[in-house]
């Protein structure tokens, strides 16, 4: 039986040293309270990205659709030939192997239930307010149950998040629980962002990365931006 071989190269956002930090000190369970534009959406990006890229399951979940979509973009783009396919129903790439399953927790059937995945990211975890210790005990942690101990979940948000559950865990991770790991960083940790937009009321819509025709382009910064480059080979 022959077998073709396609390498496709991709040009991933290079994680900025705060990303960096997080990643390095990441556990089993990691919480993430950062400032609005730090990078905890990039951040997540990266993670479910890398993780379909070596062959597991990953699963994105937003607190709406509104909110998945930009996301889902990204990663579309970013992934480009290396995606095998592409579900716009179910919100679901495949990539040889790999797969990242995009869920928005205001849709009928819960996040996840039924899967398994290696990594689970929470985007904006603060919006789900009281719904979020029900998503994550009931649905979401016993999607990792097949792959533990190697399964790891994430849970991102602003500063403002203020639901009681959120302050839970953001506890285990300051030591409370050995596999848990939490930070509170400020968007200042983001180098991408200049110092005199930091007041948040100055705060501009920054643009998102983009890759036009394989040079990097981000709206009048774009000597700032850092791309890995990584290959993929795609069994065809
Ligand atoms: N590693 C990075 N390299 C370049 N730009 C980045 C990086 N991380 C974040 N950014 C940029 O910073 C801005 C905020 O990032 P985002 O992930 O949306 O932050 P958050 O989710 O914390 O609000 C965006 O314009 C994004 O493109
Ligand atoms: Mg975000």
């Amino acid at each position: 039986m022959s077998t073709n071989n396609k390498t496709i190269s991709l040009r991933l956002p290079a994680l900025h040293p705060g990303q960096q930090r997080v990643l390095n000190e990441s556990r089993r369970f990691n919480v993430l309270r950062a400032g609005s534009r730090f990078g905890k959406s990039t951040l997540a990006r990266h993670i479910v990205m890398g993780e379909a890229l070596r062959g597991r399951p990953a699963c994105w979940v937003a607190s709406s659709y509104k909110f998945l979509l930009p996301s889902w973009r990204e990663v579309t783009e970013l992934l480009g030939a290396a995606i095998i396919s592409t579900s716009q129903e179910e919100k679901r790439v495949v990539m040889g192997g790999g797969s990242i399953d995009f869920w928005s927790a205001d849709a009928g059937a819960p996040a996840g239930e039924g899967r398994s995945y290696s990594v689970v990211v929470i985007d904006e975890c603060a919006q789900l307010g009281a719904d979020l210790e029900r998503l994550w005990t009931r649905s979401l942690r016993p999607t990792l149950a097949d792959l533990a101990p190697s399964s790891s979940a994430w849970f991102l948000s602003t500063s403002k998040a203020a639901s009681s559950y959120f302050s839970t865990i953001f506890a285990y991770g300051q030591g409370e629980r050995e596999d848990w790991k939490s930070w509170q960083l400020g968007t200042a940790d983001n180098p991408y962002i200049p110092a005199s937009e930091l007041d948040a009321a100055l705060m501009p819509s920054c643009p998102p990365l983009m890759i036009i025709g394989g040079t990097s382009a981000g709206a009048g910064r774009s000597s700032d931006l850092r791309y890995d480059c990584i290959s993929v080979t795609r069994h065809l």
